[in-house]
């Protein structure tokens, strides 16, 4: 192989992709990229079919793998679906049907098993409160994680439909913004006054967490997935070496988005913390 393509392939190799419909991913990259600084990472948001949370099974999924098949191209040896929708719609079939199919060796994992595993064990009450979107809800994916994992504790749901679209307009200081916002949390406890801890169960809505906080009673928790999701990913890479191996260590970070990369860039830095220039892309 001549030198320049072997160095091309060494270089475009070994990254962790991190993928979500839009800009809430970049709240979980940036918990995973603060625990472990020194691997090489891509964010692709699919920006301009934001959001998922509405749409069907079928539509979730395909835009889903285009989105892996899309940072397996980019060299990316382990995917993270940073999206509670995907992950609730879409990640099952691709680790069962597609990966062994398009990328044996390589890897996709969710969001919503490793929220799981902590969520139980954080409730005094025994009433834990799952705000997510329809897609999310509408599966019960973490009413039956929770079911599996936790047993005793009791978990309402509550589907929050405007608030990925806010985010990604970025309208949720508004007036109504925040009326949208009060009125969801009134009916999570409309179902149960008991829950003292909430979960954010879409990576978007961390974004949120100032207006959250100011509608949420004294003494109830919100907890983001960010942490619990960059721990666990630690200890899957110290438990799984062959993946751990392959991944290079540049501390670097490319960022794409199908919407226009100004757009991204004009939003995506102040959510993330630090500038960030994106890349226009286009998924099929
Ligand atoms: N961040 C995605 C999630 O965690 C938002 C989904 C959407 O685009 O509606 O579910």
């Amino acid at each position: 192989m001549p030198l320049f393509l072997y160095l091309y392939f060494v270089e475009q190799h070994g990254r962790i992709g991190v993928f979500d419909s839009g800009f809430g991913g970049l709240t979980i990259l940036r918990e995973i990229m603060d625990t472990m600084p020194m691997y090489d990472y891509i964010y692709l948001g699919d920006n301009a079919r934001a959001p998922y949370g509405n749409k069907s099974f079928d539509l979730i999924y395909e835009y889903t793998l285009e989105g892996v098949r899309y940072l397996f191209d980019q060299g990316c040896e382990l995917v993270i679906l940073a999206c509670n929708t995907a992950s609730a719609k879409a990640l099952r079939t691709i680790q069962q049907k597609d990966l062994p199919r398009i990328a044996p060796t390589k890897r996709v994992l969710g969001v919503i098993r490793p929220s799981t595993e902590e969520i139980g064990s954080l409730s005094y009450t025994g009433v834990v409160g799952i705000l997510g979107t329809e897609g999310t809800v509408n599966s019960n994916s973490y009413g039956i994680e929770l079911a599996k994992l936790s047993p005793k504790t009791k978990v309402i749901q509550q589907a929050c439909p405007l608030w990925v679209p806010l985010i990604e307009e970025r309208a949720y200081n508004s007036a109504a913004g925040k009326l949208i916002i009060e009125s969801d949390l009134k009916r999570l406890f409309e179902q149960n006054e008991n829950i003292d801890v909430i979960v954010l169960a879409c990576t978007h809505y961390p974004i949120l967490k100032e207006q959250i906080d100011s509608f949420v009673p004294a003494g109830v928790r919100v907890l983001t997935q960010g942490p619990l999701v960059s721990e666990k990913l630690k200890d899957y890479l110290y438990k799984h070496e062959e993946i751990e191996n392959r991944l290079t260590r540049g501390s670097s970070l490319s960022c794409y988005t199908t919407e226009s990369g100004d757009y991204f860039n004009a939003h995506a830095s102040e959510i993330f913390g630090q500038p960030l220039r994106a890349k226009h892309i286009e998924l099929n």
